[in-house]
């Protein structure tokens, strides 16, 4: 199980702004000031082609009943951490992923009521593959909404939002040491100078030489 890279999984509510960090610190690992690391981006759900075809059937269809959405989200994980990112880890890339099982357990567990056992399907589907960091990007879920249209899921969940809000912090609580929680209601750069000074500290307690 052991893996010579570094997992950094962005979470938090719908619309905090993860995708923009994400571009910027992969763009800042890359570049010769961030360690010149080679990174590999990705996402749950549809990280991989076989994902793709599960976000939309996740997504875009009628009504799916709530453990089967679990087990979809569970099997596209699944998927994506034996095909992607493990053998990423292995190679000794960092991989930045846009949520993993932190969204189910809050999504599914929390806010579609299915409780603690979507914890212990996601860590089944992975064999209990565990991020080395974990930023949540905090944010108010009114000053949060997007002005695109939402998902099936977006729509379905967005009124337990303080709930799930709750249930992200609720999480880096438990296991402080892997995960930061960012204020995201301050401007982009403010945001990426909390999430690159988290990261690479990270990195460096780890023994990844991250930027100085
Ligand atoms: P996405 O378009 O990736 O949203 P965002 O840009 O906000 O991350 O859609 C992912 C949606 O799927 C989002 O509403 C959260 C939800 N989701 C779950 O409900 N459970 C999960 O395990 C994951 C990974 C995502």
């Amino acid at each position: 199980m052991a893996s010579r890279g570094f997992f950094v999984v962005f979470e938090g509510g719908d619309g905090v702004g993860k995708t923009t960090q994400i571009e910027r610190l992969a763009e800042l690992l890359r570049s010769e000031a961030g360690g010149s690391h080679d990174v590999v981006t990705t996402r749950e759900p549809g990280g991989t082609d076989l994902g793709r075809e599960l976000r939309q059937v996740i997504m875009h269809g009628g009504h799916v009943a709530p453990r089967a959405e679990a087990l979809l989200y569970a099997a596209d994980r699944a998927h994506h951490v034996e095909s992607l990112v493990r053998p990423a880890l292995e190679a000794g890339s960092v991989v930045v992923q846009d949520r993993y099982f932190d969204s189910s357990i809050v999504y599914q567990g929390g806010a579609r009521g299915l409780g603690d056992e979507v914890e212990r399907i996601s860590l089944w589907a992975t064999e209990g593959l565990l991020p080395d960091l974990t930023v949540v990007l905090d944010m108010e879920p009114a000053s949060g909404r997007l002005e695109r249209e939402l998902d099936r899921v977006e729509r379905e969940t967005s009124v337990h939002a303080s709930q799930m809000r709750q249930g992200f912090l609720k999480l880096a609580a438990r296991a402080p040491g892997r995960y930061v929680v960012i204020n995201a209601a301050h401007s982009i750069d403010e945001v990426f100078a909390d999430v690159a000074a988290a990261v690479t500290d990270a990195m460096s307690r780890a023994g990844e030489g991250g930027a100085p």
